[in-house]
């Protein structure tokens, strides 16, 4: 999110091929699902023949090669640089007005604000819009961009094992012809989209927070994810269904599940519910992922910008509001003023309802009556992402980092075992596990590149250091993730944002997004008020201060198991630009990067991989760093990490003036590219208006790319 106008304080499958269930890599349920299909189409076809028996053996080695060529193919000497995919002409940096994509390639919007979700849900109306009008359209600033799989059987409530049933055959015509699946007019997929904040100045022709209900209730019905339906035409182009009996919406006043270890908690018993057990609304929901088992899961991010009146908390709440020290809300009013409206907002009257956000919610986007889970095993903090890795032994791990400067990366890991057969045994896999946080240690002598990690457990027991801390119990130091976690020592960072593991490799990538207050001089200091003496200057994983640009950090967990606890690191690319010493940038294993045409970039935020292998970023205050020298619209960018090619990072989109870019997100086929342009013309909305067709007030849009003549994206 820009800073500017947020405060500052800051089973799927009934049957699956056996490689799945190992599912060594870790591989999100599109994959898992491919390769499902890939195998019962063979099955199928050689149960046509009468020799089922004799082929299966043989289908559990050809199914994942017709996915995958590497590393089957690597072994007959085919292997390709994965760099070779990416043969688009780079976009060069710019302010323009228009979305930029390389030529040969074209984009749409697909989803505005305001687009409505059902037949007969209101147009979007600027001058008349209510909170249920809004709660029926598509969200304000749309951030996370996820693709789901849809088979043109599917229904809405049908779990996906039941929706793919005919999918061997759309799954072998897309193997033999890759264009026959997306271009075919059946082609359909959801699209699960979160709407992370509003921006009032931007919406209203006359904002005023805390003197106009229904623009408060607007606002809060504009929060939230949509889940909606995409279909795509001949030429690569996804449209929306407005009829569709998938699409919907959650909102700031959606009810929701409590679930994990904080449910029915007494500090999550409020005014509002003394159960603990159901909250209305998730907020800020900035990035997330998709499980294997084919969930969604949205982070509340910065959900303290909501909460009125911390300073007042009544003195019969100490507990709670203690437990919020390192994760304060607003001390007097907010921004928006909700809390003279909805009770649950204002702290002095309700102070456990904030106690009840900053967490992982997992929704099931197949099933539009699902009520939404909060999964508080998962931890409270300002959760950016959740990106999901299945261990060797099945468990399942969750990364997710905290985006404020000087906080820290995490991952969870499940008790119980992903069981790739049964999608309903999954349901609460995230309810049971622990939670851990990163220690990164220097480098050693011998290779100072290469340094070390812990990931610490977050765990409470009589007698241990958590308990002497002064917490009572599992359930305390949950609700106070961040304080628990100074106690162990974890390594304060330069604002993680999204993290993604690599489809090929396993290894992790974490978007540290810039840190303007990291110090130039190394050692300790206090930063901000909240009585925590940190390394503030340069450390290992951290090396510049101030760090206006961000880097990304490669984590290599050890023996690539997601459950492991230990893991080796590097810093994979500094930002900035190629040709600035002052920057201080570098790219991979790119020697001369100016030279080597590689294109400046700052403020690294979301990331997701291609099935090559290859990281896509999205950048976020890339036009607010005028001051520091940047001063071009944000993008994509996409970088090898392997081969010969490693770090040759280049620009691929260029958004529009004041908009960060957040998703992205491919298709099944990688033919198709989403990402949102959020907030455009952020701050002048109605003086500057894009998509360049709308005539009144700018719209925050999730668009599509394609290549015109169908190759993948990237080509
Ligand atoms: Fe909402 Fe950390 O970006
Ligand atoms: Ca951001
Ligand atoms: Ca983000």
């Amino acid at each position: 999110m820009k800073r500017s106008l947020q405060p500052e304080r800051d089973e799927a499958l009934d049957e699956v091929p056996d490689d799945a269930l190992a599912n060594r890599r870790g591989e999100y349920f599109g994959d898992v699902l491919e390769k499902a299909v890939a195998r019962r189409a063979f099955l199928k076809a050689a149960g046509a023949l009468g020799a089922a028996g004799a082929f299966r053996g043989a289908a559990l080695v050809i199914a994942p090669a017709l996915i995958r060529p590497r590393p089957a193919s690597a072994l007959l000497g085919l292997w390709e640089d994965p760099g070779d995919r990416l043969a688009f002409k780079t976009v060069p940096p710019g302010d323009e007005r228009e979305v930029e994509v390389p030529e040969g390639y074209a984009f749409d919007t697909i989803l505005r604000w305001g687009d409505p979700l059902a037949a007969d849900a209101p147009e979007f109306d600027l001058d008349a819009q209510t909170g249920p009008s809004q709660a029926r359209q598509f969200g304000y600033n749309c951030d996370l961009v996820l693709w789901f799989p849809l088979s043109e059987a599917a229904a809405p409530g049908e779990a996906p094992e039941m929706a793919s049933r005919s999918w061997p055959l759309v799954g072998t015509l897309r193997r033999l012809n890759p264009f026959s699946w997306r271009r075919g007019p059946t082609a359909r997929a959801l699209l699960a989209v979160n709407h992370e904040y509003t921006t009032g100045v931007d919406m209203f022709r006359s904002y005023r927070p805390g003197a106009d209900r229904d623009q408060a209730e607007v606002e809060i019905e504009a929060h939230g994810t949509s889940i909606v339906e995409v279909v795509c035409d001949p030429e690569g182009r996804w449209r929306y269904r407005r009829d569709s009996g998938f699409n919907r919406r959650t909102t700031g006043s959606s009810v929701m599940e409590i679930s994990g270890p904080l449910r029915g908690y007494a500090l999550m018993q409020s005014a509002g519910d003394p159960t603990g057990t159901r909250v209305k609304g998730s907020l800020n929901n900035c990035a997330g992922g998709r499980t294997p088992w084919g969930t969604l899961l949205t982070c509340e991010e910065n959900f303290d910008q909501y909460f009125a009146n911390f300073d007042t908390v009544p003195s019969s709440h100490r507990r709670s509001a203690e437990l919020s020290r390192r994760i304060p809300a607003m001390p007097g009013s907010t921004p928006r003023k909700w809390e003279l409206f909805d009770p649950r907002f204002d702290l002095s009257r309700d102070p456990v309802e904030y106690n009840r956000f900053g967490y992982v919610v997992e929704i099931d986007p197949y099933d539009p009556a699902f009520v939404p889970r909060k999964r508080t095993a998962l931890g409270r903090f300002k959760h950016e992402t959740a990106t999901t890795r299945v261990a060797r032994d099945g468990r399942v791990a969750v990364y997710s980092g905290d985006d404020s400067r000087f906080e820290y990366v995490y991952k969870f890991v499940s008790r119980g075992r992903f069981d790739p057969r049964r999608r309903s045994a999954n349901r609460d896999l995230l309810d049971e596990g622990t939670l851990h946080v990163a220690r990164f240690d220097p480098g050693l002598g011998f290779d100072p590149d290469m340094g070390s990690g812990e990931w610490l457990p977050l765990v409470w027991k009589e007698g241990g250091a958590l308990h002497r801390a002064g917490y009572r119990d599992q359930q305390e130091v949950l609700l106070d993730t961040r304080g628990a976690a100074d106690q162990l020592g974890a390594t304060p960072m330069d604002r993680p944002e999204d993290i993604e593991a690599s489809p090929i490799t396993g290894r992790v990538y974490i978007a540290l997004t810039n840190n303007s207050k990291r110090s130039p001089e190394p050692g300790p200091g206090r930063f901000g008020d909240r009585d925590r003496d940190i390394e503030l200057g340069p450390t290992a994983a951290n090396p510049r201060g101030p760090n206006p640009h961000g880097h990304i950090i490669e984590l290599i967990e050890e023996g690539d198991d997601a459950g492991a606890l230990r893991f080796r690191w590097n810093i994979f690319v500094k930002c900035g630009h190629p040709d600035s010493p002052t920057d201080g940038a570098r790219f991979g294993d790119v020697g001369d990067p100016a030279a080597s045409g590689v294109s400046p970039i700052s403020d690294p935020d979301n990331v997701a991989f291609d099935d090559e292998g290859n990281l896509w970023i999205a950048t976020d205050g890339q036009y607010a760093s005028e001051a520091d020298g940047f001063g071009q619209n944000d993008g994509i960018f996409a970088v090898p990490v392997e081969g010969k090619q490693r770090g040759l990072l280049r620009q691929f989109l260029s958004s529009v003036p004041r908009a960060e870019v957040c998703g992205p997100a491919f298709s099944g086929d990688d033919r198709s590219f989403f990402c949102s342009i959020q907030h455009p013309h952020e701050g002048r909305a109605f003086e500057e208006h894009w998509p360049l067709d709308e005539k009144v007030v700018s719209k925050p849009s999730v668009i599509g790319v394609w290549h015109t003549e169908g190759g993948k994206i990237g080509s």
